[in-house]
């Protein structure tokens, strides 16, 4: 029997990634080739012509799995019975603005989405923040949407654990699919701290550790750790644009996995709400190691820290404070 359709919420749908999102959202990578959707968009008045555009097309796509599409200003439009949000929208920070300025902008934005989504999703939606400063919008929305289950509100940092797989696999010379269990510790931001010290990758030989196989920590611990963390500011450097298909590609990836689950033996990042796990305080949305079974992810516990990465660790937990005491003072 055919399943009931899941709606899907992409806010900042008319942007650049929300183009490249939907699509797949439309298409199953997200959900799975037999689950339809119902997706739902949501930009602001200056975008909506762009974003009517955005509809013609997925119109024109004819996805087999796309049974409906809202494309709306309206907040309580947008949100009204979604299962799944995707929040992409935001304001971005433009030259000369200070850091106070971009998070205030934000801060108002994701107080404003809170009441919609606490009023007009579904009770158990799961949501998904992609815009930054993700981790702190996140905890903006979870502190003002106290009705949806905290567990349910969390950010991306799949982005910086692919591309920390891909690092690897690019110097291994092997496919990025057999590197698993990299983690991503923290902010997705420069603080960000991959950590590959639990990660292994399948050779003919059975599983070997990342580390003994790159066979030089200097690397490790100096060259990659930058690669990943500047990885954004490199694309912009290319591009002239942010990264978009490898963001939405990894927000499928962290939706599929959090509603499907990981494989048996294999972890992921994810921004959540600490539980104050590795030391890690209550209060802050941080980026963990994380399985996922039956629609619900937990923090792999008892993984072993040692003193280098506590250091990362606890720097971008840190930073992850200051940029709360900021967002709460752009509140009063
Ligand atoms: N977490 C990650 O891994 C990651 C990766 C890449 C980009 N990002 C962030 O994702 C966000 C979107 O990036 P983009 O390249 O698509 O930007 P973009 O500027 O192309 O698109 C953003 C869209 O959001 C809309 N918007 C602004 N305010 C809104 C509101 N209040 N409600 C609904 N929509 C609103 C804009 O009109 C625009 O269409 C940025 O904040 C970017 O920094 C995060």
């Amino acid at each position: 029997m055919a399943k009931d359709p899941v709606r899907v919420l992409v806010t900042g749908a008319a942007g650049q990634i929300g183009y490249a999102l939907v699509p797949m959202i439309a298409r199953g990578v997200m959900l799975g080739p037999d689950q339809p959707v119902i997706l739902h968009m949501l930009d602001i008045e200056p975008a909506a012509e762009a974003l009517n555009g955005v509809k013609m097309e997925l119109i024109d796509a004819a996805f087999p799995l796309l049974r409906g599409v809202v494309a709306t200003t309206d907040a309580i439009e947008a949100y009204k019975g979604v299962d799944i949000a995707i929040m992409v929208g935001g304001f971005p920070r433009k030259e000369g603005m200070e850091r106070k300025d971009v998070m205030s902008k934000n801060v108002s934005i994701y107080k404003a989405q809170a009441s919609a989504l606490e009023q007009h999703a579904s009770p158990n939606c799961k949501v998904l923040v992609v815009a930054n400063p993700a981790n702190t919008n996140a905890l903006i929305l979870k502190e003002f949407a106290p009705s949806i289950p905290e567990k349910n509100i969390t950010c991306l940092t799949r982005l910086d654990h692919n591309r920390a797989l891909g690092q690897i696999s690019e110097r291994l010379q092997v496919h990025f699919g057999d590197v698993k269990n990299v983690i991503i510790w923290g902010n997705h931001s420069s603080t960000r701290y991959p950590d590959v010290n639990h990660a292994t990758v399948g050779t003919s030989a059975g599983l070997k550790p990342v580390k003994e196989l790159v066979g030089d920590d200097n690397w490790l611990n100096t060259k990659f750790i930058a690669t990943v963390q500047q990885r954004g500011a490199a694309i912009i450097k290319a591009r002239k644009l942010s990264s978009a298909l490898s963001a939405a590609s990894s927000a499928c990836d962290h939706i599929h996995d959090w509603v499907l689950g990981t494989p048996k033996g294999t972890w992921v990042s994810m921004g959540v709400y600490s539980d104050g796990s590795y030391g890690i305080q209550p209060g802050l949305i941080y980026s963990f190691p994380v399985t996922c079974e039956k629609g619900e992810w937990k923090i792999v516990q008892g993984l072993k820290i040692d003193e280098f990465s506590r250091g990362k660790m606890d720097a971008t937990a840190k930073e992850l404070m200051e940029e709360k005491s900021l967002a709460y003072s752009c509140l009063n």
